[in-house]
């Protein structure tokens, strides 16, 4: 079976599986990953082109500004595998400097994928793309190695996980990489309450409109009749645990069926949806520690907004 042709109904089955039970557990939850469909992709782009969500263009311009002494830490000839990589723009700034001896794509949306990576091919001949179907955060096969593989991690992805669920995260990326395997990876850092408040209730409303279009994906996954308009955007700091929370607020009394499921929903009760864990540089790198990896390189903006972090395991 070709790598790029795994059975997606198989991934489908699991996805509703673990969407109903997060949806029924209380507290009630989705997964973030599940914010991603067609439109939600559409609406993250534009978060991105918002002035108040800082992330994506420090984290890119960091990679631009430094990506010839990312290159110098990491090493040419390395086999760069990036999980969700969806678009591939990022790697795109590492790529003139880094020369790596191939490049693995990981997601899930097949076509969208299969898309990005032959118009990488066109943009940058000679490089080796083998785009791979896969969720990260189930099993999955890669082909064997063609070099030391470096694990490309960007975006502060990894803050939608709880510091156990990073550190579990972590450990399987330091097995994936092997001895002498590197993670590059971007974190963001922890800053002023109100910076990160801001980026999250933007003023145009954009982001409340991709949280609330999670219940869309879900209504198309499960059969369900969720009314997105019947649930508030709430967006916090929690500067205590050091996170962005992000949910939605039933505005009433309501049902929602779930293929079948009655979900009752209470005026008040919240969806969790998503976790933005921020960190210090030191922080992240004592939670890297843990899972095998030695600090070898940490970039930051002039205005300590963000972090690109490159780590090696022994
Ligand atoms: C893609 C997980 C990094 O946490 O900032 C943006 C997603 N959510 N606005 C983030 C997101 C709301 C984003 N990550």
């Amino acid at each position: 079976m070709a790598l790029d042709d795994q059975p997606l109904t198989d991934v489908h089955a699991t996805q509703r599986k673990e969407l109903l039970a997060g949806l029924l557990e209380p507290p009630r939850s989705i997964n973030p990953k599940f914010f991603y469909d067609e439109r939600g992709s559409e609406l993250f782009a534009d978060i991105c082109e918002l002035d108040e969500y800082y992330p994506t263009r420090t984290e890119i311009n960091i990679l631009r500004q430094e990506s010839a002494a990312i290159a110098e830490a990491v090493g040419r000839g390395c086999e760069l595998v990036e999980p969700g990589a969806g678009s591939c723009e990022k790697v795109r700034h590492l790529l003139a400097d880094l020369h790596p001896s191939a490049y693995l794509p990981l997601d899930i949306s097949r076509d969208f994928l299969l898309d990005a990576a032959q118009r990488l091919r066109e943009d940058f001949p000679g490089l080796e793309v083998r785009p791979v179907v896969a969720d990260f955060s189930a099993a999955f096969e890669l082909p064997p190695a063609t070099g030391r593989r470096v694990l490309f991690y960007p975006g502060s992805t990894i803050g939608n996980f709880e510091p156990a669920g990073a550190l579990d995260f972590l450990v399987r990326a330091a097995q994936l990489v092997g001895k002498e395997g590197g993670l590059l990876i971007g974190v963001d850092l922890h800053k002023a309450s109100e910076v990160l408040n801001a980026a999250y209730n933007d003023s145009e409303g954009v982001t409340a409109a991709f949280n609330r279009n999670i219940l869309h994906h879900a209504n198309h996954l499960l059969d369900a009749d969720f009314d997105p308009e019947q649930f508030e955007h709430v967006a916090f700091y929690n500067a205590p645990a050091q996170r962005i929370e992000m949910h939605l607020e039933s505005r009433a009394d309501q049902q929602v069926n779930c293929d079948g499921t009655v979900l009752t929903f209470a005026a008040g009760e919240r969806i969790h949806t998503e976790y933005s864990h921020k960190y210090t540089p030191e922080g992240f790198a004592a939670l890297a520690a843990q899972a095998g990896f030695t600090a070898r390189g940490c970039w930051v903006d002039d205005d300590s907004l963000f972090s690109v972090q490159y780590f090696e395991t022994v």
